[in-house]
């Protein structure tokens, strides 16, 4: 209990991050189990074949006027750094996943089923434009469905 309670108060805010009330930090919350072997991780091209693909989703997704409302005033650096974790540790690449759960990543969003596909089509175009594998894409997407219960709202 002690150790759980230093280790919340010394967690600290990145470079270029807006503050967040502490939480327990775990691969769990990445929501998603990683995939074992190494093919998906060389579908994606690597830790910066990821890192590509993530920044092109955070661009798309801001300019994309179907849900760029919902991103502003938000933690743009956080979301970017997050989501490359995300994604490196569910394509089993070596990292780690520092952010919150997807329920309370999304909390207050508001988000409905149309925004979860509009975020999903803009992911698409980032892995095409990446010229990663369809098939290998598809197994991505199907990891990430099941986490549309936690981030929708009703
Ligand atoms: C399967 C789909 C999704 C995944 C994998 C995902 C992933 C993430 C991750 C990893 C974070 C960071 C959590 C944290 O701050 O600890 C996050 C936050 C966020 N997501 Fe998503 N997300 C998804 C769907 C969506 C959708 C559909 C929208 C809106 C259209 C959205 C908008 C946001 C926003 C605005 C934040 C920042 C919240 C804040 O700064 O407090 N997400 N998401």
């Amino acid at each position: 209990m002690l150790l759980l309670a230093l280790a919340l108060a010394l967690q600290t805010t990145p470079p270029g991050e807006d503050a967040v009330d502490p939480y327990l930090q775990s691969n769990a919350n990445a929501g998603a189990t990683p995939f074992t072997g190494t093919a998906m991780l060389a579908a994606f091209h690597g830790r910066a074949g990821i890192d590509r693909i993530a920044d092109d989703l955070v661009t798309r997704i801001v300019a994309d006027p179907r849900i760029a409302d919902i991103f502003k005033g938000q933690d743009e650096v956080r979301l970017r750094r997050l989501l490359k974790e995300q994604f490196c540790y569910i394509l089993n690449g070596g990292c780690a996943y520092s952010g919150r759960t997807m329920r309370e990543g999304h909390r207050n969003l508001g988000l409905q089923t149309a925004d979860v596909g509009a975020l999903i089509e803009d992911l698409q175009a980032a892995m095409r434009t990446e010229r990663v594998a369809f098939h290998a894409q598809n197994r991505f997407l199907a990891k990430l469905a099941p986490m549309k219960r936690a981030v929708v709202e009703r």
